[in-house]
């Protein structure tokens, strides 16, 4: 195993979280992409793990000025991710080290550039990013945004603890329509599919469907708001971990609309 940075040909394996063999990967548009090229010019670091010189991890971050938590002089990491499925892509790779391996590239790297301190997103139940993984890695929750924790190692005495940016305002109503309000950043494949999905199922559903995209890879945008990725039907937050079908997140629009024709 080596750990690279990337180099544009790992590009296209990086920007579908090293899951070309996935269907549901088709549906998250090219929204990655832009946001890789966008990112690159504010200081986007990426590390990948290369098993027999192909990418069975990576990991992602970015000056915290340009992440979702405030803070100065440290970097955020958006995404740590060794591949797990067996029998697909690279297969199974997790619990050889390369996650450790990931992150502690990914600390002299930041040290390197003068950072003072690591920040990171883990959630507090045992699935997806856990928090307790970055915690036996030495790091401590310094916030917590419902099951969003953030994560924090100093490497400096004088480092600035960073917080959560927190969820400003509400997707407004429009009565008689059905509002889908979908937030989306670009930094997540999962993420985008959800939005690329709401917005097709909004489009078949029609008539009393409202659509109101938000970009939020635009920093206004999501300063303005707080939330970087989240989907909301009539002002209700669905559930977007692990992204829902398109099936379902039609008939959740399908049945609102039903409920305004009547
Ligand atoms: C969390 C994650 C990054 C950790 O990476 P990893 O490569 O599996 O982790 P490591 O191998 O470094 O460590 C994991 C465990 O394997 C163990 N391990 C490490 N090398 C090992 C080896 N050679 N043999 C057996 N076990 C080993 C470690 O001791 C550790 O055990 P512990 O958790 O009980 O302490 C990875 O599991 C993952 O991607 N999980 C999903 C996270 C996710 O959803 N990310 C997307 C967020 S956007």
């Amino acid at each position: 195993m080596e750990i690279v940075d990337l180099e544009e040909q790992y590009e296209g394996e990086y920007c579908v979280c090293l899951e070309r063999w996935s269907e549901d990967m088709k549906d998250a548009g090219n929204r990655k992409e832009l946001w890789l090229r966008r990112m690159k010019d504010r200081g986007l670091r990426v590390k990948l793990a290369l098993v027999d010189g192909r990418p069975a991890g990576m990991i992602q971050y970015v000056p915290i000025e340009h992440g979702f938590a405030q803070g100065r002089d440290a970097y955020f990491v958006h995404c740590i991710w060794v591949h797990g499925y067996k029998g697909k892509g690279v297969g199974n790779q997790q619990k050889k080290g390369l996650g450790k391996a990931l992150l502690a590239a990914a600390e002299e790297d930041a040290r390197a550039l003068g950072a003072k301190g690591m920040a990171a997103w883990g959630v507090s139940l045992p699935v997806f990013m856990r928090a307790s993984w970055f915690k036996k890695h030495g790091y401590k929750k310094v916030d917590k945004n419902a099951v969003a924790v953030l994560l924090w190692k100093p490497f400096a005495a004088d480092a600035v603890e960073p917080r959560w940016i927190h969820e400003k305002k509400k997707p407004e109503l429009t009565a008689g329509k059905v509002t889908v309000s979908a937030f989306v950043n670009g930094w997540c494949p999962a993420m985008n599919m959800v939005f690329e999905r709401a917005l097709r199922a909004a489009a078949e559903v029609g008539g009393p469907v409202e659509f109101r995209p938000v970009v939020t890879a635009d920093r206004s945008a999501f300063l303005e708001w707080g939330i970087a990725d989240a989907l909301f039907i009539d002002g209700k937050a669905v559930r977007t971990g692990p992204p829902p079908s398109y099936e379902k997140i039609l008939k959740k629009i399908a049945s609102r609309a039903k409920k305004i024709k009547r």
